[in-house]
């Protein structure tokens, strides 16, 4: 890509669930990603030949603007629309500019549909995290894919909360129609200060993957 991502650096399960889409070859596949941001995992989708639909909240990320970088200073950021028109993708990606938790349901269901730590932003906490998995959910046909990276308790506060999740606890939302494909977890990891967290700090991530079944 000639552009980069705020979040290029961070850890992430994202090879794992592009190996899994890979696996299920399913011609012109629709892929939804949500908390698209900037495009980290929107660009190499739709790159790679699949349609997406990006939903995304804040419109800096969507549309630019002035970011605070670790140090304190104050850059431009290209949104995910710029970067999808400088990357000649524009065609391939529908952004969608709603809060995912008031986003009207898709007319289509996707072949995939793929979330990177969004769901235990403050933003979401006043709805249970089993209405953010289930509304991810019922946007996959069937034999589609979910996957979901997502952060794990760290501090004490995060037990409080339960969007601070382990894909122990995640699993129990994939019973019925759900085969849960691949769960991983990391240890506690430092990573460097980035965008929204502007000093060196401590995460622990997991990773869900289930596919959808006919039965
Ligand atoms: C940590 S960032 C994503 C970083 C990630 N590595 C990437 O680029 O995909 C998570 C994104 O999810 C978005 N998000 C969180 N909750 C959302 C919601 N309910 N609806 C739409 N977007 C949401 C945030 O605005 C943020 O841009």
């Amino acid at each position: 890509m000639r552009t980069k991502s705020l979040w290029e650096h961070t850890l992430t399960f994202f090879p794992q669930f592009l190996a899994a889409l890979q696996a299920r070859p399913c011609p012109d596949a629709t892929v939804a990603v949500i908390g698209a941001s900037d495009g980290k995992f929107v660009l190499p989708l739709a790159a790679a030949g699949y349609r997406v639909i990006a939903v995304e909240r804040d419109p800096i990320a969507l549309h630019g603007g002035e970011v605070r970088l670790p140090g304190g200073a104050i850059s431009h950021a290209l949104g995910l629309t710029d970067r999808l028109k400088l990357e000649g993708l524009d065609d391939r990606v529908q952004v969608v500019e709603r809060d995912f938790l008031d986003a009207a349901p898709l007319d289509t269901l996707c072949d995939a549909v793929w979330t990177s730590c969004s769901w235990h932003y403050s933003a979401n906490h006043h709805r249970p995290l089993a209405d953010f998995v289930a509304r991810m959910q019922l946007m996959v046909r069937t034999d589609g894919l979910f996957g979901a990276e997502f952060m794990m308790p760290v501090e004490q506060g995060h037990h409080l909360i339960e969007h601070y999740t382990s894909p122990e606890k995640l699993s129990s939302c994939f019973t019925g129609v759900w085969d849960v494909l691949l769960t991983l977890r990391t240890g506690e990891f430092a990573e460097r200060a980035h965008v929204g967290q502007l000093h060196d700090h401590t995460h622990r991530m997991g990773l869900l993957l289930a596919a959808r079944t006919p039965r």
